[in-house]
């Protein structure tokens, strides 16, 4: 088993370094936040993950998985260096790389002799080259090792991915590296960093994309009178197509597929190539948050304006209490700016919690703390996450407490027959 420094503590770094531990590889993790290293000493998760707290409470039991402040403390005796810092999007739309180079200077000096530095963080085609710049190693090789994580279900992608890509044009690095995931039964590609760097970014585009395409045809459904379940589902019988990701909803978002979307077609450009096609998968998605808000104060009878809109759902997905581009957000952010009132309720947030405040400072709603809270009282009720609770509500009562009796299903999780039975009008998508 390997020695392994994991340089970064977010979702990715967390579930990265709990995951090798518990393959058998001894890990360190190292953040700047001192406060953060001593709860995960305690094995205290801050992040919702399913199954990472289990395995952080195993590798701290086994004596497998160790915390330190500072990425110097963590890389001075290990064999991997594994970059899980943030990159987030630039003001011009291309990827910031300072947490990257900042953590390849601090462990520059204190790396072993033949160590290798793996970038796991989602890093602009070419980044390889600029970490080995800053290293300044020669015995030090750089290896691409892009994550394929999603959130809530990043313990699982991570023990059970469709495909390990490594990226290096020394042989014997990939090789060691690929060794990491021995125990791990999945196809292992090796291929060159830009190559490995492209499969990354292009995977997320493309899986945005279809989510752009499936949005377009749910707008050409409500058009043509078709119901958007039925063609999605006649669609993926085609195993060409496959069924997943074929979910129509009010907009795709997270902390992932925009800045990546952006930040290729952004390395596009700098490369010489107008990437037309995804500037318009990326307007697409606009216009569906324009057109999902515009359903919603459309769901406003005219008598009613003065009454508040229950919204059910701020997370950007559901299984995950992320904020951070929010489709629900940037729903809701339009239909406060047309002047309506809202009251939210998400399983994932608390009433208190100022992470809305703090994520999305501009957004004035007034979060409760369930989803009958919210609906007392509403002009109309909409659903913009699609957390499972939202299909167990009583609409007897909600039909009782609501104002208005029209409900938005901006994620099609309802049977449409059970609120109408209730006497609802229920509009959802491409339906
Ligand atoms: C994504 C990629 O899936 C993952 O491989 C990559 O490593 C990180 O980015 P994540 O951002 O966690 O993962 O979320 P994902 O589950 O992909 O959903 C992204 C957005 O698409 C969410 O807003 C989700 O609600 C939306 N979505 C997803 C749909 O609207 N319909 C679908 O069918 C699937």
């Amino acid at each position: 088993m390997a020695s392994i420094a994991i340089i970064g503590t977010g979702y990715v770094g967390l579930t990265t370094g709990a995951c090798f531990s518990h393959l058998g590889h001894d890990v360190i993790c190292a953040d700047i936040d001192e406060a953060k290293v001593a709860r995960l000493q305690a094995g205290d998760v801050p992040i919702v993950e399913k199954g990472l707290d289990r395995l952080v409470d195993e590798g701290i039991r086994s004596g497998k998985l160790h915390f330190v402040v500072g990425a110097e403390s963590a890389s001075k005796e290990a064999e991997f260096h594994y970059l899980c810092v943030p990159t987030p999007q630039g003001d011009d739309g291309a990827a910031d790389l300072s947490y990257l180079e900042t953590a390849a200077s601090q462990i520059s000096h204190v790396l072993p002799n033949n160590s290798v530095v793996v970038n796991k963080s989602t890093v602009p085609v070419g980044s390889t080259r600029v970490v080995a710049r800053v290293l300044g190693r020669s015995d030090v090789a750089v290896v691409s090792n892009p994550e394929f994580l999603r959130e809530g279900t990043a313990v699982a992608d991570f023990l059970q991915p469709d495909r390990v890509v490594i990226g290096s044009r020394d042989q014997e690095a990939a090789i060691r590296v690929a060794a990491l995931y021995s125990r791990i039964a999945a196809p292992i590609m090796v291929t060159d960093p830009v190559s490995a760097e492209t499969i990354k970014y292009a995977s997320n585009a493309f899986l945005a994309s279809k989510l752009s395409f499936v949005n377009a045809i749910a707008t050409l459904c409500e058009a043509v009178g078709a119901d958007v379940n039925d063609v999605v589902l006649g669609m993926g019988y085609d195993s060409r197509i496959g069924r997943e990701f074929l979910r129509p909803g009010p907009g795709w978002g997270g902390s992932c597929f925009p800045k990546d979307t952006r930040a290729l077609a952004k390395i596009a450009q700098d490369a010489g190539y107008d990437f037309r096609f995804l500037n318009e998968v990326l307007q697409v998605n606009a216009d569906q948050f324009d057109r999902t808000a515009q359903k919603i104060i459309d769901s406003v009878d005219p008598g009613l304006a003065d009454n508040h809109i229950a919204a059910l759902g701020l997370t950007f997905k559901a299984g995950t209490d992320d904020l951070r581009d929010s489709p629900a957000v940037e729903v809701l952010e339009r239909v406060v700016g047309a002047g309506m009132q809202v009251k939210a309720y998400d399983p994932a947030v608390l009433v208190d919690d100022n992470r809305l405040a703090i994520v999305h400072p501009d957004l004035d709603i007034e979060v409760v703390s369930d989803p009958y809270a919210a609906a007392e009282g509403a002009a109309s009720l909409v659903i913009l996450t699609e957390w499972d609770e939202f299909t167990w509500l009583d609409f007897d009562k909600l039909r009782e407490i609501m104002i208005g009796k029209n409900i938005v299903d901006a994620r099609n999780l309802l049977d449409p027959s059970i609120p109408r039975r209730r006497g609802f009008n229920y509009r959802g998508v491409g339906r």
